[in-house]
């Protein structure tokens, strides 16, 4: 399984690009007002810090106006990829921006029925968000489920990108699905690394080795 970093943090994607865990980037309006920067300048730092796809999502409401948008964010860097917001205006800008070679990332998708549209109109990606699901008494995961399933039977392409991950439990249930990409917010990614007894392990370890050098 891909793994995105679902940051606009340049430090953070910096950090984990090093150990060659990000296969791509995906940001929001929410994201790129926590970095503190300008969505341009954010946006073309990150695609030169990541080769694979960087989504970048804009304000616009009307299929032609996204398209405008998409086309402009695209002329940034040949890695970007435009998130359409998943309404019937985004879906006719997503077909119109494939048709220009343009890449996008269906955004906002909380049902298969809504993904199975998504894959329809010919987007790269669609991010179903389970967090915000699991936040309204729904099982995320399962909706993922029924998306890999839907895809597989009828061969789509678009990729499914996991949204809104909130917990390693996410991640570790999106690979068993075989979801193809797990976007993962850097505190989730520290605590992927992290088990008491690797920690309980390494002082054990460190302290024998110490104590082994003064054998004779
Ligand atoms: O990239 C969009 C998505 O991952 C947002 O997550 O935590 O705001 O629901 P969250």
């Amino acid at each position: 399984m891909k793994i995105f970093l679902d940051t606009a943090d340049a430090g953070k994607i910096k950090k984990y690009a090093e150990m060659g865990m990000v296969d791509g980037v995906t940001t929001n309006p929410t994201l790129i007002l926590k970095s503190g920067r300008k969505q341009e300048d954010a946006t073309r730092e990150i695609c030169k810090l990541v080769e694979g796809p960087v989504s970048a999502e804009g304000n616009a409401e009307r299929a032609e106006d996204i398209v405008k948008e998409g086309e402009v964010f695209a002329s940034w860097a040949k890695n970007v990829v435009v998130k359409v917001p998943m309404t019937p205006e985004g879906l006719k800008a997503v077909r119109a921006l494939s048709k220009k070679g343009i890449k996008t990332n269906v955004t906002l998708v909380f049902t298969p029925a809504q993904a199975l549209l998504a894959a329809k109109a010919g987007a790269t990606f669609v991010s179903p968000f389970v967090g915000r699901l699991d936040d309204i008494g729904e099982d995320g995961m399962a909706i993922v489920e029924e998306i890999m399933k839907i895809y597989r039977n009828y061969g789509y392409r678009t990729q499914v990108i996991v949204a809104s991950v909130r917990s390693v439990a996410h991640v570790v249930r999106a690979a068993a699905t075989g979801a193809d990409i797990a976007t993962v917010p850097s505190n989730v990614m520290d605590e992927m690394f992290a088990h008491k007894l690797t920690d309980a392990g390494i002082r054990k370890f460190h302290d024998d080795w110490e104590a082994a050098k003064k054998l004779s």
